[in-house]
């Protein structure tokens, strides 16, 4: 089984798991590969919610594509649930996302949500984070500070570029990356993130930071993970 069958799959479970929530209600949806095959399975459900709160103007664009409501969160009281995918989740639910620069919109939609559903296939599961170099939404300005002060936390940090994004977000390839929001991201490698609740406090205090891509505070509390044997649920 390939990785795509692998998302699809867990996209598919993923509905499943939602469509158990009452109806009438809103849904929260994530960005990235995995939560595209999660909005695909549930297009022909979706009149089970009365709209969704999108986290990037890349799901807004597939959602309204498939004949979802999307609704401004400013609008919205809470929601049951937010699904999402993850690049990197710990065996507490920890994780590390914004491979696709969504970070800042996906925390605080999880933020708003009783239950962060993360969806992923088995490579994503690692027991301490920070492989995967970790994304960190800056305002332009602050990029010499703020790079300088996550230097001192031990990790090797990079200005993303618009060609090291997936191709579909269509930016001019060497100029930085630009968020929905208008942040710059800086990619941190080689850090060891024991503590993931003091390092996400630790970042998001530097001045100039919007949104450090460390999900602790936010985390999973269930697990749906895929791998040529099935989808396991875990709740965390
Ligand atoms: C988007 O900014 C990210 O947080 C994604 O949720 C994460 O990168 C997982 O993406 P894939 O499902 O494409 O691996």
């Amino acid at each position: 089984m390939n990785q795509d069958q692998l998302k699809q799959m867990v996209g598919e479970a993923a509905r499943d798991e939602v469509l158990k929530l009452p109806a009438g209600q809103v849904l929260g949806i994530g960005t990235g590969s995995t939560a595209n095959c999660f909005i695909d399975a549930l297009a022909p459900f979706k009149d089970h919610f009365v709209g969704t709160v999108s986290s990037s103007n890349a799901t807004t664009e597939r959602l309204l594509k498939h004949g979802f409501k999307v609704l401004d969160p400013n609008d919205v009281q809470g929601l049951p649930a937010y699904v999402d995918g993850a690049d990197e989740i710990d065996p507490l639910g920890h994780m590390i996302k914004g491979g696709g620069g969504a970070l800042t919109r996906e925390k605080i939609i999880a933020s708003m949500a009783k239950q962060f559903i993360c969806i992923c296939d088995s490579s994503k599961q690692v027991p301490v984070l920070g492989n995967f170099a970790l994304p960190v939404e800056i305002i332009p300005l602050s990029q010499g500070v703020v790079s300088r002060e996550l230097e001192k936390l031990g990790g090797k940090v990079s200005l993303r570029l618009a060609k090291s994004t997936r191709a579909d977000l269509n930016q001019t390839p060497s100029e930085p990356f630009v968020t929905d929001n208008g942040g710059w991201i800086l990619d941190v490698a080689g850090l060891k993130i024991a503590d993931p609740l003091k390092m996400e406090v630790q970042i998001n205090q530097i001045a100039g930071v919007i949104t450090v891509g460390l999900f602790a505070k936010e985390k999973a509390n269930i697990l749906l993970v895929s791998n040529s044997a099935g989808v396991e649920r875990i709740a965390l």
